[in-house]
């Protein structure tokens, strides 16, 4: 069987490190069909910080292929992934494409496959924000759409595909629709009647990975000479804040007032860098503040797991402070991983400069509530890989 995956931009890679190794896995063991894995980079993301970094750490296998598309506006970057990477596929010929996520990667390697009759599986299908002025929310909608199947990280994704009119659930490996109830899944035709299941979260399996090696490997504290749970930690690069200046300087205002109390950690995204910098960052009033590159995974992980609150608009440092048991304040008017909001683990505070220091200051999360097991088992990508054997479409 040959699979082949697409990504480019950073949480991509994270997300394919897990699913690298469980497909290794399965090749080292006597079961069949062995499976060949390519990767396709896109280019999305090609600084070191934001690409090869992951590459080494994580042990990805490098990319059989790179489109080297790089930076420009949605309909171009879009556009130039699908003509590019639509020769490949048509060479490669395989029974399954993944895509991951949300981003311009995704919608595009959806796309170039769907149009070429191959079948496509979304890891991290199901999530919405319900907010259209968000890229990532159409690349999410169009990406379900052309998929055959659809792997959920949380039961309320394959509640969101419901209500789209995706019926064919899959259920402890079964399908199930209103018609019937098929135990045998390679007689389906997913093109036809899209799958959906609930898999668990891809990411909480890198995290469960990485966390104890990240503890050995990481000097991150002692470089940025930080005491555990005294720092706060944010990222900001959504769309949102970094193209509107006002809500980006009502943040750093924010965050300028926060470092009076504590120091602020804040490595930074190359597109807020970019508005930063237009903004003039020695404009704002910081006492102890960390302005760093984009940090590794590992050195991520470390900074997350000791800080004292997060700050941020990513959806997947969301999730990490939920399954790491870290107080979030979501620089947001909304977000997709509605799980993490039971309880106050996450609030959701938008970019008015009260509210951010407010809340940080009040966040106050209910022990009790924190459920993981939400998101699955850590065991993610063992599963998609387990299924797809089940429903090896044979060329
Ligand atoms: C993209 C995704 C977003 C995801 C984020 C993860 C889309 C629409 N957005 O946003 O969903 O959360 O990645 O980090 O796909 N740049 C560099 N070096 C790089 C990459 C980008 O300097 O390696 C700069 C360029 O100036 C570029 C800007 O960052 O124009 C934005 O990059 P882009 O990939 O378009 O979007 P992200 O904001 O990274
Ligand atoms: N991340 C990282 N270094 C950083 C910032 C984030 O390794 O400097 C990791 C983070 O731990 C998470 C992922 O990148 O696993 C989230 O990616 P990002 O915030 O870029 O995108 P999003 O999840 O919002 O799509």
């Amino acid at each position: 069987m040959k699979i082949i995956s697409i990504v480019g931009a950073r949480p991509q890679f994270i997300k394919l490190a897990p699913f690298a190794r469980a497909i290794q896995d399965h090749n080292d063991s006597n079961h069949e069909p062995k499976i060949v894995h390519l990767t396709i980079h896109t280019g999305q993301h090609y600084s070191y910080e934001m690409n090869k970094i992951f590459y080494e750490e994580l042990g990805i296998p490098e990319p059989d292929c790179n489109l080297e598309v790089g930076s420009g506006s949605h309909g171009w970057q879009t556009g130039e992934m699908i003509k590019r990477g639509e020769e490949v596929l048509v060479k490669e010929e395989p029974n399954w494409v993944f895509v991951y996520g949300d981003t311009n990667s995704t919608l595009a390697g959806a796309l170039t496959a769907t149009k070429l009759h191959l079948p496509v599986a979304h890891i991290e299908a199901g999530l919405r924000s319900y907010n259209k002025e968000m890229p990532e929310e159409i690349n999410r909608v169009l990406t379900d759409h052309s998929s055959d199947i659809l792997f959920c990280p949380t039961e309320n994704a394959v509640i969101n595909l419901r209500k789209e009119g995706f019926t064919n659930i899959i259920n402890k490996g079964k399908l199930i629709n209103q018609n019937f109830i098929n135990s045998n899944l390679s007689n389906i035709n997913f093109h036809e009647s899209p799958g959906v299941i609930n898999v668990g979260d891809i990411m909480y399996d890198a995290l469960l990975l990485n966390l104890e090696i990240a503890k050995k490997k990481s000097f991150v504290l002692e470089k940025l000479k930080l005491k555990p749970k005294e720092y706060y930690l944010v990222t900001i690069h959504r769309a949102e804040n970094t193209d509107d200046k006002d809500r980006l300087k009502n943040i750093m205002e924010a965050l300028a007032d926060l470092s009076k109390e504590k120091p602020v950690v804040f490595p930074i995204h190359p597109r807020t860098k970019k508005t930063l910098e237009a903004l003039r960052i020695s404009a704002f009033n910081f006492n102890q503040v960390h302005l760093i590159d984009p940090v590794s995974y590992f050195d991520m992980l470390i900074l997350e797991k000791n800080s004292l609150k997060i700050l941020t608009d990513s959806g997947g440092v969301q999730k990490e402070a939920y399954f790491l048991g870290v107080p979030c304040i979501t620089l947001r008017n909304e977000t997709e991983w509605v799980e993490t909001v039971k309880g106050s683990w996450n609030v959701i505070v938008g970019a008015d400069k009260k509210r951010i220091i407010e809340s940080t200051m009040n966040i106050s999360p209910k022990p009790d509530y924190n459920s993981r097991e939400l998101y699955g088992d850590g065991e993610t990508a063992k599963k998609i890989i387990n299924l797809l054997i089940k429903i090896h479409i044979k060329k």
